[in-house]
């Protein structure tokens, strides 16, 4: 049984200040990398996600191929530094988990049937981790897949939404993850509204989900702007180095 930490002040305020339904900040970067065919780096509060996409390319070895579509192959990974406590390096049961979740759910807005038998390979490496690194590394995931010039039909934009003190928490800190009554991240496309990812660890009423899953939609448009915003900017630049060697700001 967790300890009992007070998560919500007098003021309605959580302990790194924020109100209920605010996010912590987000940077976006896209196109941060040369070798990869696409890319992108994230902050998100206190986490740092880089991911690289490579593909569409031929699936290997051949029995993963599929005759009718590309296989969409996402490694998560968190570095060994990206914790308090030393991370063990290699797979894990969680990591696996995240792979799993993240591919299926970027599987919804990429449209695979365009490429049989290749396969579209995420690598999501966690630089630091402080809550939320699902969530991160989908949203950063669906910005270097769209850098990499793949087709997809909407972004997705992710986001948790917990429950601290009796209360709905968008975008939950380290401190509400560890002893907060429930975590639920979302994955949105932001176009359609579509829900693909949902999870859920800890307890809601059906009244506190629908509210949840309010609060999440909200911040996937918010979040959804700075993706497009970073994939804007990461264009904006590849013009003006056609133009004079100038970046336009
Ligand atoms: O990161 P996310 O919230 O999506 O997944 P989690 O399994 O709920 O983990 C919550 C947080 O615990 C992570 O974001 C990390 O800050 C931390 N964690 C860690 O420090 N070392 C691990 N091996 C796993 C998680």
């Amino acid at each position: 049984m967790a300890e009992k930490i007070k998560l919500i002040n007098d003021d309605g305020l959580r302990t790194d200040g924020r109100k209920p339904d605010e996010l912590r900040p987000i940077r976006i970067e896209a196109g941060v990398l040369a070798n990869a065919d696409g890319s992108a780096y994230l902050e998100w509060g206190a986490n740092k996600v880089l991911v690289a996409v490579y593909g569409p390319r031929e699936a290997q070895p051949k029995y993963l191929q599929d005759p009718m579509k590309a296989i969409v192959q996402v490694n998560y990974n968190m570095a060994a530094f990206s914790s308090e406590e030393r991370v063990r390096p290699g797979p894990n049961r969680r990591a696996t988990e995240i792979s799993k979740i993240t591919a299926e759910a970027l599987e919804n807005v990429i449209i695979t049937n365009n490429f049989p038998r290749a396969s579209i390979d995420v690598f999501i490496e966690v630089l630091e981790a402080d809550a939320g690194t699902r969530c991160a590394g989908l949203t950063a995931a669906a910005v270097a897949v769209a850098d990499a010039g793949i087709p997809m039909t909407d972004l997705v934009a992710a986001c948790a939404v917990g429950k601290a003190d009796g209360q709905l928490l968008l975008d939950l800190g380290k401190k509400e993850d560890n002893f907060g009554e429930a975590d639920m991240p979302i994955g949105i496309a932001p176009r359609t509204g579509d829900i693909v990812l949902l999870q859920m660890d800890g307890d809601m009423t059906q009244e506190e989900m629908r509210k949840a899953l309010r609060m999440g939609m909200d911040a996937s448009r918010k979040i959804h702007e700075l993706q497009t915003d970073a994939l804007r900017r990461r264009y904006a630049v590849n013009f003006a180095d056609m133009d004079d060697g100038e970046a336009v700001q």
